[in-house]
């Protein structure tokens, strides 16, 4: 049986309507507009209603691609969703969502690798399309990282936000779609970013809750560095595969966490400015969402078309690595 190239064939963005401006966390924490933009480019980031689940963000998105789309949730044949902030730790937010979604032909489950999450996801889903196994899939990057945010905390309070990005994997008709992948996973660097309690290691009780054991821990400054080599090493394993240099891709689509790693990631890959796409300043950090709000974002500036070439890539909690050739198939939008 010969294999399908995986193509995407829909986008949908969701982030919620409450804008967080800097000026805003100013009043919470000890920081100021000029640090925070200076050393992330982030000016505002969206918050959703304390107590929205991410299944809820996740299905506004999945409508959107399926509207785009035109195509019934019934159609599905398989959910994915890239999360580490699931509605309950179980069951699955995929599973969730497929009910309200109403896509009840659909399996589903859940990855769990953060800010890689999303690529993670993807390939994972590329690869029932490819064998032949499934021909509509639905995969979701969403995270609403608010609830797992220390307000009181100035150095990753300021980084996160809410968000949810959700594509349609069907079987490529020509030479457009998903060429390639290349991940690794680190797992000596869990301790550089993980959230401490809520687990088998360490159940909740009120002493992990007194000690906020809870919210997010990262070392900001070892992330910021593997981040910055990951995001131009993998991209460069996987181009010189196909013997291609970063000169020949159009659009260099990154992890949104930091503006300053985006840009020393690009510059070390060897990637112009003019063909990093960049959404940090307005969202923040939306985790397992970043890479396909920032698919968005390169479609309302038109710098995406039909048959550029671009790397996807990202890195996160793991420590997980992600990089992904996509020659872009085209998408309803708008
Ligand atoms: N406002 C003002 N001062 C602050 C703030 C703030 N919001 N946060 C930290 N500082 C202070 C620190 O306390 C420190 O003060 P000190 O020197 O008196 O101790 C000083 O600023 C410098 O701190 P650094 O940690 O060295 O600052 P740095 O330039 O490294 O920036 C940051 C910190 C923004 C967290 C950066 O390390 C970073 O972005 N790292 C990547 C982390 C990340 O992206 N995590 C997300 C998940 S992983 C991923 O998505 C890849």
């Amino acid at each position: 049986m010969s294999r399908k190239r995986a193509r995407i064939s829909a986008l949908g963005c969701h982030v919620p309507d409450r804008v967080v401006k800097n000026a805003d966390l100013e009043k919470m924490v000890d920081t100021t507009d000029e640090w925070i933009h200076s050393r992330t480019g982030i000016r505002e980031r969206r918050r959703a209603e304390p107590g929205t689940p991410t299944s809820e963000i996740a299905l506004n998105a999945s409508r959107k691609a399926l509207d785009l789309a035109e195509m019934r949730a019934s159609d599905i044949d398989l959910i994915i969703v890239a999360t580490i902030t699931p509605d309950v730790p179980f069951p699955a937010t995929a599973c969730i969502l497929q009910d309200k979604l109403g896509a009840s032909r659909a399996w589903c489950f859940d990855v769990s690798a953060a800010c890689s999450g999303f690529i993670y996801a993807l390939t994972i889903g590329a690869q029932f399309i490819e064998t032949g196994a499934h021909r509509k899939i639905l995969v979701v990057g969403a995270d609403v990282m608010s609830a797992i945010v220390d307000y009181e905390e100035r150095s990753t309070c300021i980084l996160f936000g809410d968000g949810a990005g959700a594509v349609l994997l069907e079987p490529a008709e020509d030479e457009t779609g998903i060429l390639d992948f290349y991940h690794e996973t680190d797992g000596w660097g869990a301790p550089y970013l993980n959230m401490p309690a809520g687990g088998s290691a360490l159940s909740t009780s009120h002493e992990t809750v007194d000690q906020k054991l809870h919210f997010i821990r990262q070392d900001g400054r070892q992330i910021f560095k593997y981040a910055t080599r990951k995001m131009a090493e993998a991209p460069q394993i996987l181009l010189a595969r196909h013997g291609l240099t970063a000169a020949d891709i159009d659009l260099y689509v990154a992890h949104q966490a930091n503006a300053r790693i985006i840009d020393a990631a690009a510059q070390r890959l060897g990637v112009s400015p003019e063909k990093v796409v960049k959404n940090i300043e307005r969202y923040g950090n939306t985790t397992g969402a970043t890479i396909p709000l920032a698919l968005g974002t390169a479609l309302d500036e038109g710098a995406l078309e039909k048959g550029d070439l671009m790397v996807l890539t990202s890195v996160g909690a793991g420590l997980t690595v992600g990089a992904m050739l996509v020659r872009w198939s085209g998408v309803p939008w708008k």
